[in-house]
């Protein structure tokens, strides 16, 4: 459901006309994500009839070219999927509008086309573009008073990552609060996007039964998972800047791990959400410099195979320097110093070039306290484990013991499972739920600032101590699960990593 368990996807108050402004209408985000996003919404009915959709970039297209290449992009990768007359009804939305981000004359005619002749107008800007010129959209846009909510509200969409670290997120809110308040500005995460996730919380506080067992009590560690089989496509120009830490886990893991570690709140409302998860991020044990190599590990990968097709290594893909020591494999050993947690692991990891691409949360449950079944002793009784995939499908799966066939009283394992798979064309996914809740101002799936200051005190002392050691990083080859090095975070020898469900 766009929307989701959480927000509202209440377009109320969008009985006037509305623009969602593209900032960077012509890159990746916007072609792959934004736009293929707005057409489904559109397809489901779902976006006011009076919203338009205007690019703005460097190009000097008119309204008419854009139209063509947004068409023909949105061909390509909806296949047959896409219908024709949605379509059309979506392009006639589009308008473009050429200018420089710099440039503040440029904003003056985006505010022209925006507001002249329209009475009451309410205005999206969506920061589709390199994260170091967010604060100069913001800039312009405020030099011009489109910051201003007269006559309709006025919001910013700013994506990850929010910052490079913690002084620089700093700067950058600092920045962003001199034109917008905090109720304009909407710190997307397209993870609290997923429905998937969003089942974390439902499946928590739905379902009493958990409750007692999930604590330091029963639980033995957590493990979070992220594995990707892509590359950096055409990316290296950013993430080579930023690398698994920044990219992945101080964002989309970090989010996960609040949702899974965070207390129920006293409501689902924005406010009540974010103060929780913001308890768990405060509560995590800072990684003090000299412990970095016993909480995180990186590594990159090298040339390998990914389903049987040869792939190039990091160095080998275009853009990256050949002594480039970023990381496409990281993880960490978390732990919560709080009542419910204290001393539980949380393993958290992530990798491109990976044998799958799965995501999902790994709970494993002690082993109970005295040996009963002597035929299968202690130290060979499988523990519990709960699964929660997060993609490709969205699962559920309990492991249990069970007795074996047989005279013998010997255990085996079983395993209940509950897994959903949704087809693609049926799923409005995690970006078109976030813009519809933009749309409606329901700010709870989108980042309080406190959050993404209290995400990059968790990542910012292994940063600092990776970015001065840039000679030697461990390497994998593509298309294996990481080096076997890794382990070296687990507390446990019999701590290894879930890889698939
Ligand atoms: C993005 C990262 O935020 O998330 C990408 O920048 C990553 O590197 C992507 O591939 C993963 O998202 P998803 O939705 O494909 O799991």
């Amino acid at each position: 459901m766009p929307g989701g368990v959480i927000s509202s996807g209440g377009l109320n108050g969008l009985a006037q006309p509305c623009a969602f402004v593209i900032f960077g209408a012509t890159g990746n985000l916007a072609v792959n994500k934004l736009l293929p996003a707005l057409y489904h919404l559109d397809r489901h009915g779902r976006l006011p009839p009076s919203l338009t959709v205007v690019g703005f970039g460097r190009r000097t297209w008119s309204d008419e070219q854009w139209r063509d290449e947004v068409g023909s992009a949105l061909r390509d990768q909806l296949g047959a999927q896409l219908k024709e007359e949605v379509l059309g009804r979506f392009l006639a939305r589009l308008r473009f509008v050429a200018g420089d981000l710099s440039l503040e004359e440029d904003y003056q005619r985006l505010r022209g086309r925006l507001l002249d002749g329209a009475e009451a107008t309410h205005l999206i800007f969506y920061l589709a573009i390199a994260p170091d010129q967010y604060s100069v959209v913001s800039d312009r846009l405020g030099a011009v008073g489109l910051n201003e909510e007269v006559g309709g509200w006025r919001r910013l969409v700013v994506e990850k990552p929010f910052g490079y670290d913690l002084e620089s997120a700093k700067l950058l809110d600092a920045r962003l609060h001199r034109h917008f308040s905090e109720r304009q500005i909407f710190r997307i995460d397209h993870y609290l996007g997923k429905s998937t996730i969003q089942n974390i919380l439902v499946f928590r506080f739905a379902n009493l039964f958990l409750e007692p067992l999930w604590n330091r009590n029963y639980i033995d560690h957590v493990q979070i998972s992220h594995a990707e089989d892509k590359g950096i496509a055409r990316r290296a120009g950013y993430y080579d800047q930023a690398g698994a830490l920044r990219d992945m886990i101080q964002s989309h893991l970090l989010q996960m791990l609040t949702l899974v570690a965070m207390e129920p709140p006293a409501s689902l409302e924005a406010e009540a959400l974010r103060d929780e998860k913001v308890k768990v991020l405060r509560s995590i044990r800072p990684i003090p410099p000299r412990a970095v190599h016993a909480h995180a590990f990186r590594a990159q990968y090298t040339q390998g195979q990914i389903h049987g097709r040869p792939v190039p290594g990091y160095i080998e893909e275009e853009g990256v320097a050949t002594d480039s020591a970023t990381e496409t494999y990281a993880a960490l050993k978390l732990y919560i110093d709080n009542w419910r947690w204290r001393g539980v692991p949380f393993y958290i990891r992530t990798g491109k070039r990976l044998p799958e691409n799965t995501s999902m949360v790994s709970v494993r449950f002690r082993h109970p306290p005295q040996q009963l079944f002597r035929e299968t002793p202690i130290e060979q009784l499988k523990p519990n484990w709960l699964l929660l995939g997060i993609q490709p499908c969205d699962s559920l799966r309990l492991e249990v013991q069970t007795k074996r066939e047989g005279l013998e009283l010997r255990t085996t394992t079983t395993q209940l499972d509950a897994t959903y798979c949704e087809s693609e064309a049926s799923r409005l996914g995690a970006y078109e739920a976030l813009l519809l809740d933009v749309m409606s101002g329901d700010q709870s799936l989108f980042l309080r600032y406190d959050e993404v200051e209290w995400a990059w005190r968790v990542v910012d002392p292994v940063l600092k101590v990776w970015a001065q050691e840039r000679d030697f990083i461990h390497t994998y080859p593509a298309g294996t699960w990481g080096p076997d090095e890794s382990s070296r975070l687990f507390d446990q020898d019999d701590h290894v990593w879930r890889n698939v469900l």
